[in-house]
Order: structure tokens, then sequence, then C-alpha cells
């Protein structure tokens, strides 16, 4: 498309947003700045992948509807974070991740553990999926059946909106999930679909028969390959196979169509209207298809992002987004932007690399692989940042790049299957008390489930009454806990990880459940154990020695400037094997990290360390001390350094 052809769309999209504003109020004042700011972005976005003249002039009345839906408290919120871009960028950003039923059980529950999060000194919450899902197995809520209303046990849109205004009063910012790749096969568009509805058979894939899908198929992977092989699925209403990357009940949408991008931009305002401040985009990376290739990550995928954003950025600007986007490290700078897209697309995407790192520099006691492969990342745009964490409620995939490890000698394969060993605990003395999730048929690999604490091995150590086994366990993972932290950006701590809560066997009971091992890693909040370890009580168990640690943990960040998303972190290997050394190099204070994840105690002689004078803090403690000619680590001992 010509930039003729934009400008004169952007000329009739402007001339309709000024006849339906009024330039007296201000909150239209304000929409028609950010359309003069944002709309190139919208326009060049669509005109990448849609007619031009078809797509806006829908996006644009979308755009009018939702705006006049947008109340003035909202507005205020929009203002104040145009003046405060960074606000997710900053040091004091501590991100608690939590499904609602199993936090506490409800919206009325959430609401009455609000102090909770305040005193845990959480500012981003993220509520795993709430919208609607299909009745019975629905991929832990991702196979939505209606983005207009919640799960009925939850509570209503209406209290979401009142739950988002408690939250921002006590500075807590709400996310949701946005799962924008497919719907749940019930979700009314699917049954359109299946009554014979052609507008909406167009708003997935469908195919008569299996020439095309044999085609496609021939470069796709499989998502899960156990319980539910092959990318298509033989819908009989239909009588067509649809397109179905993950689960068969779950309906890949086709964004190819413009309708889809507009209506997915309503469901957007809608979603920020009810007062939600991030859209976590649900496996953002599989939206556009291309045949003979993988399906994943095609530049289009990066077109839409950036037209969706900037239409979030005019309509809402307190809207953030977060990309979910599980690629290596070549792959995942995309989806925050790069070269004319840079910093125009999500605003956060999880460090995925980092978290798979920390967890195989623990079991190798070894870092070099760590700092190849983080120093294969490129800078990210300096108005994004990483969401970084220990373990989410997925599985822990072993991505490992076979060339990573071959640079520091190791087998990509034989790391891989050692890595799932060990954290299924067949490698002796590991403790860990992982299961596996999928198995590739051809390698054998798998991927791992668990939560933190049983991965680390305090749940094991702690059964069989082995004291010194559970202290360096919880030392294990308080230092990987302080690695998520001190990296940069939100550090993401998964509900009950403040507790350290471990597996929890029952979805084995479930039907519903029991194939999918990712439930092991949803246990439900153990409020006595919570209650307790907030307070201080019973300080010699588990779980309040971890909220001690944690709580330190979370204190001495949020007070540490230096810790702005706004600069990178440097990962490198120590001399002495497992250590790690992370700097940051901000003008607000230099940051060196070290963290000994090796057998026994480590020496990091002074030259490691460039970025320190002779005497130094360690602010994890506030201990003051000279370094001389270096420092003796013990084992899982972290420390961050500043020169005094
Ligand atoms: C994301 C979610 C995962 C889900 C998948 C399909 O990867 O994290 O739980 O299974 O998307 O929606």
């Amino acid at each position: 498309m010509s930039v003729k052809a934009n400008e004169a769309a952007s000329k009739k999209a402007r001339a309709a947003l000024v006849k339906s504003l009024d330039p007296q109020n201000r909150g239209d004042s304000d929409l028609l700045d950010r359309f003069d700011r944002w709309g190139s972005d919208l326009i060049s976005g669509l005109a990448e992948v849609y007619d031009i003249q078809t797509a806006l002039p829908m996006v644009i009345d979308v755009l009018i509807a939702c705006h006049a839906n947008r109340d003035e408290s909202l507005r205020a919120r929009d203002r104040k974070r145009v003046l405060e871009p960074d606000w997710f960028q900053k040091a004091d950003t501590i991100g608690y991740v939590a499904y609602t039923d199993l936090f506490n059980k409800d919206l009325a529950g959430l609401q009455s553990r609000i102090d909770y999060l305040k005193k845990l000194k959480v500012t981003y919450l993220h509520l795993m999926p709430i919208l609607e899902p299909r009745p019975g197995a629905n991929d832990g809520g991702y196979a939505v059946m209606n983005y207009r209303a919640l799960r009925p046990d939850l509570g209503t849109m209406k209290q979401l909106r009142e739950v988002a205004d408690e939250l921002h009063d006590a500075g807590i910012s709400l996310t949701l999930d946005l799962v924008l790749n497919h719907v749940a096969e019930e979700h009314e568009w699917a049954e359109k679909a299946r009554m014979g509805d052609k507008k909406y058979q167009e708003y997935f894939y469908t195919y008569p028969d299996r020439t095309v899908p044999d085609q496609y198929e021939k470069s796709l992977p499989e998502v899960f390959p156990d319980f539910a092989p092959g990318n298509f699925t033989y819908d009989k209403k239909l009588k067509a196979w649809v397109w179905t990357t993950f689960n068969s009940y779950q309906w890949d949408v086709n964004w190819a169509n413009p309708a889809v991008f507009s209506e997915f931009a309503d469901i957007i305002g809608n979603l920020a209207n009810h007062g939600v401040d991030c859209l976590r985009l649900d496996a953002i990376a599989f939206i556009w298809k291309r045949m003979g290739t993988q399906c994943q990550g095609e530049p289009e995928v990066h077109a839409i992002t950036q037209a969706i954003r900037a239409f979030a950025r005019i309509l809402a600007p307190a809207l953030i987004f977060k990309a979910e986007a599980i690629v290596g490290p070549a792959q995942v700078g995309a989806y925050l932007g790069e070269g004319d897209r840079a910093g125009k697309l999500s605003d956060l995407a999880y460090h995925n690399s980092l978290m798979v790192q920390i967890w195989s520099s623990i079991a190798a006691k070894d870092a070099k692989l760590l700092e190849f492969t983080l120093s294969r990342f490129k800078a990210i745009p300096s108005n994004t940042a990483w969401g970084t964490y220990l373990r989410c409620h997925d599985d822990i995939g072993w991505a490992i790049d076979d060339s990573d490890a071959h640079h520091v000698g190791l087998n990509g394969h034989e790391h891989r299957m050692f890595l799932a060993d060990y954290f299924t605990g067949k490698f002796w003395g590991s403790g860990s008390r992982g299961a596996d999730f999928q198995m590739d048929k051809a390698s054998g690999e798998r991927r791992t489930s668990g939560t933190a604490a049983s991965l680390t091995g305090i749940e094991q150590f702690l059964d069989d009454k082995n004291k010194p086994e559970v202290d360096k366990a919880i030392a294990r993972y308080l230092c990987a806990y302080t690695m998520v932290f001190g990296f940069g950006g939100i550090p993401l701590l998964y509900m009950g990880d403040e507790i350290g809560l471990f597996n929890d066997y029952d979805y084995l009971k479930d039907k519903a459940k029991a194939d999918d091992s990712r439930w092991l890693n949803r246990p439900a909040m153990n409020w006595a154990h919570a209650d307790e370890a907030a307070a201080g009580k019973k300080p010699t168990s588990v779980h309040t020695r971890i909220r001690k640690g944690m709580q330190n943990l979370i204190d001495v960040r949020s007070r540490l400037a230096s810790l702005h998303a706004g600069v990178a972190t440097r990962a490198v290997a120590g001399r002495g094997q497992g250590v790690v050394i992370f700097e940051r190099l901000n003008p607000a204070g230099n940051l060196t990290q070290i963290y000994n994840l090796g057998e026994g105690v480590r020496w990091v002689g002074r030259e490691e360390l460039p970025n320190l004078n002779w005497k130094v803090v360690d602010h994890l403690t506030g201990n003051e001390f000279e370094l001389g000619e270096g420092i003796n680590m013990s084992q899982y001992q972290s420390l961050w350094l500043q020169s005094k």
C-alpha cells in the first residue's frame, strides 16, 4: 500500500474522529492528540496486512465507541501514565501471578486479600485466565468462550471493575490474559460458523479435506504432542478441518481477516475500560500462518501487534502489553520491536531464556552456558522491560540451543535430557520432584512441571527430614529468586512462591486435568502457612524462612533505583565454577551482583569485579566491607554490591 493511500486513509479517519468528538471536552481532545501521535503506527501496521480502506474505518468506529465508554477516572489514569510512561520499568515494580480461585476462591476473596499483597509490596498483579472459558477441559482457562464475561464462579465484569479500582487505590496494577490465537469451540463465532454463517466461517481456518492441512503439517511442530497431536481437528457439524494449534477445542482465529482485528480491538477496549492495565498476549507468536514455515513469529505477527498496540495507545495509554513468546534469544527481541518497530510493540516480554539458564546453571553447577546464551541477546528498546521469572503456571521447556551448548563444550540433546532427568529426581542427589510434560517421540526429550520449591528439592529433603539438605535447598531457592529479582525488568512472583508452596498432586484425581502435569505447579494458596509466615510466626518453618528471605529481597529491590529496567544486565561467568556475575551499569548507581551456584565455597577475585571500588556495600544485607583481593562466597550466597 502506498504512502499516499495511507495518508488519504489517515485524513479520512481523523475527520471521522473530529466529527464524533467534542473539542471542548478534555478527554476528547486528548484522544485526538494521541491519534496525531500514534495514528501513523496504527495505519502503517494495518496497511502491511489488510486493505487499509476496509480495515481502518472499522477500527476507527471501534475506537470511537470504546472511547465513549471510557470513564473519567480511567481517563485520569491515562493522563497520569502519559506523564510517567516508565511506571512499569521502575525498581519498585513487583509482580505477582495468581489464579483467582486458587488464590482465595473468587474476586470477593481476592478483595479481602489486597492488603496481603500490599504488605508483600506487590505492585503488579496478573490474574490468570478469568474470562469465561468453555466448560470441562479448558487448558487452564486459555479456551475462552466469552470475552465479555467472567468465569461465573469468580465474579462479574462489574465486580472486575471494582476490583481494578481497589487495586489501583492500593498501588497495584491489573494484568489479564488476552488469548488471541484461538477461541473455545463453543465461542459464538465458532457456533455461528457451524450454523453455516459465511461471515463467521471466515473468522477461522477451515478446510474441506486434508489436502491443505497435510501441506501445512509438513513444517508445523506440535505444541501438545501427547494429548493433542496434529494441528487440525475435524468438526462434524462444520464438515471441515479446523486449525487447532493447541487443543482440539481451541480454534485458531484467522487474523488475515480485518474483521477479526476489529473484534479484538473491541475486546481490548472493553477490558481496558474495566480498568485493566496490562494485557498478556497469549501465544502471540502463532497468530499468522504461512505455508512451509513453523507458523510462528512471521513478520505479520509484528505488523498486527504494532497496529493493535497503537490502537491501545490512542484509546487507553494506561494500558500496556506483555508478549508471551516463548522463543529463543534470536527471536524474542522482535516482540519488543526491532528496526522501524523498536519500542512500538509489546512493552514487556517474558525472559524465558533467563529462567531456563538459571535452572540449567543450578543443575550443572556451571555458568558458562548461561553467560554465552545471555550474551546473544540484543539490546531491547529503552521503553520496554523483561518479565523475569523462575517458574510460571506452565511447564519448563528445556530451551537450550544446540549451537550455544556446542559453544561451551556441551551436547544440546544430552544437556536437555540431563535437565529433564535432574529436575524429575532421576539424577542422584538433586532432590527435585518435577514431573515430565510432553515427550518428543523422536528424541525422547521432555519438558518438566513442578513448583519452584519442589524443583529445588525443598519438598523432598523435608520429607527425608534431612535438615542440612533442606537448608541448602532453601538457600538454592532464594539464590535463584535473587537472580530473578536482580536481573532487571518486572520480577514475576508466582502465587505461593513467597512461602515456597510445594507440588499439588491432586490434579491426578480430576479427569479434566489428569493428563496435564502442569497442574502440579498450580497449587492452591495455603493461607494458614501464608498468614503465619507473613506474621513471622514459627520462625524455623520452611514457609516462614522463605517468606522472610523473599520479603527482604522485595524490600531491597524496591529501594534500589539502579534496578530500573532502562538499562541492560550483562551476565558473566566467574572464574570459579558456578559463579554468576550480573553487571548493571546505571547512572543511578552501578550494581554488581554475584551468585554462587557452584558446589561449596567459591573465590571471586577483585579483578573479576571491575566496576567496584575498594569499599562496597551489599544491599541484600546492608553490610559494608572492604573488597580487598576478593571475596569468598558460600554456596548459594548472593551479593548485590555497590561502591561506597
Ligand atoms: C500459553 C499459556 C498456556 C496455554 C497456551 C495456549 O502458552 O501459557 O498455558 O496452554 O498459551 O493458550
